[in-house]
């Protein structure tokens, strides 16, 4: 089988390529390396420099490579940056997808896994949130993503394009060679700035908002490995090819870890002690965001292989002291 990733140079797309490719799967990439890096994307794969808003371009590859199914990752994914630049997340990730949809009709590839997130859901207040809880995004990031699963939906009914939609809750960890891992320039995830400190390139974590109504007061979050993540879009994709229905399926680890207790983990594997500073909330944080990730596990029989943050942290802390500054290209 031969699945084209989108974003395969980026952080989850990098080790998608190389998961499957050691499955024995056959893998193109394509990149318009943006926001992501030639050196993270696996040398098995075939490679494209090239970006979804050129919908021919694309037919052509899927033509070319006879694409069987495609996982979609190549979007914007900064929640802060969305808020300031609305327009940019709307061509990039909304346009984005109509191109990619668009050459996938033109060459007659049915299958695609798409890339959604917890965000679609807003700020909710019952824990774990399950799919059937109503879409109500709070930053324009979710609702260019839900814009994206809305035009899956309606594309699928009128072409026959079958789709899963997986909304992340949040992803973190590396792959267990170290060789890939989390590398963005800025960085604004929690994990891999918390590291920065042992790693003497931050002095302190700044803990945004400790009045938050949690047990300690700072914000809860499901971290969900980055394996565990990719097997479920393999999965995603073998569910398709063998005619499973177009659906949506929350990804998450089901346990909630507040920024203190990532901290509290991180000083645990990394042997040292992190200096904290409070700082004032981030705007348009939740308190708390737990999945249901119940569905995929009966319809997709997933499991979560990693579920300890220690786990998920020590990955991340074996990739960061192997690549000091992330990718250099
Ligand atoms: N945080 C800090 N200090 C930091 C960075 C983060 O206290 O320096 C806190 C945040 O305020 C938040 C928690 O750590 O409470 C996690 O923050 P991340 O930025 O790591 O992750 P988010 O929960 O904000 O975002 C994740 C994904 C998004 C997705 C969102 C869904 O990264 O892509 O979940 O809600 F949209």
């Amino acid at each position: 089988m031969h699945i084209l990733v989108t974003g395969g140079a980026g952080y989850i797309g990098s080790h998608a390529t190389r998961m499957l490719l050691d499955l024995g799967y056959q893998v193109t990439v394509i990149d318009n390396l943006s926001t992501g890096y030639k050196d993270a994307v696996d040398k098995r794969a075939t490679f494209y420099e090239e970006d979804i808003h050129h919908t021919e371009n694309l037919t052509t590859i899927l033509r070319k490579e006879q694409i069987d199914v495609v996982i979609h990752f190549a979007a914007f994914s900064l929640v802060g940056e969305s808020m300031t630049k609305p327009l940019k997340y709307y061509e990039n990730n909304v346009s984005g997808t109509a191109s990619l949809l668009k050459s996938m009709v033109d060459a007659q590839v049915k299958n695609i896994v798409f890339s959604s997130t917890a965000a679609v859901y807003g700020d909710q207040k019952v824990m774990p949130i399950t799919e059937e809880i109503l879409p109500n995004p709070t930053n324009t990031y979710g609702a260019t993503k839900l814009a994206m699963e809305e035009m899956m939906k309606w594309t699928s009914i009128a072409h026959n394009i079958n789709y899963v939609s997986l909304r992340y809750f949040n992803v973190a960890g590396a792959h267990h060679s170290s060789e890939i891992g989390e590398s963005h320039n800025p960085e604004t995830h929690l994990i891999p700035i918390i590291l920065q400190v042992p790693l003497k390139e931050r002095d302190a974590i700044s803990i945004f908002g400790t009045d938050y109504d949690t047990f300690d007061g700072t914000c809860i979050r499901d971290y969900i490995h980055i394996e565990d993540l990719i097997d479920a879009h393999i999965k995603a994709m073998i569910y398709l090819v063998n005619g499973g229905k177009s659906d949506v399926f929350n990804l998450g680890s089901g346990s909630g870890y507040s920024v203190r207790q990532i901290i509290e983990a991180a000083e645990f594997v990394t042997n040292q002690t992190i200096k904290t500073k409070e700082e004032a909330k981030r705007a348009g944080d939740p308190a708390k965001l737990i999945a249901s990730s119940d569905k995929a596990k009966n319809i997709l029989k997933w499991e979560v292989k990693h579920p300890k943050v220690e786990d998920i942290i020590s990955s991340a802390w074996a990739f960061h002291q192997s690549h000091k500054g992330g990718f250099s290209q």
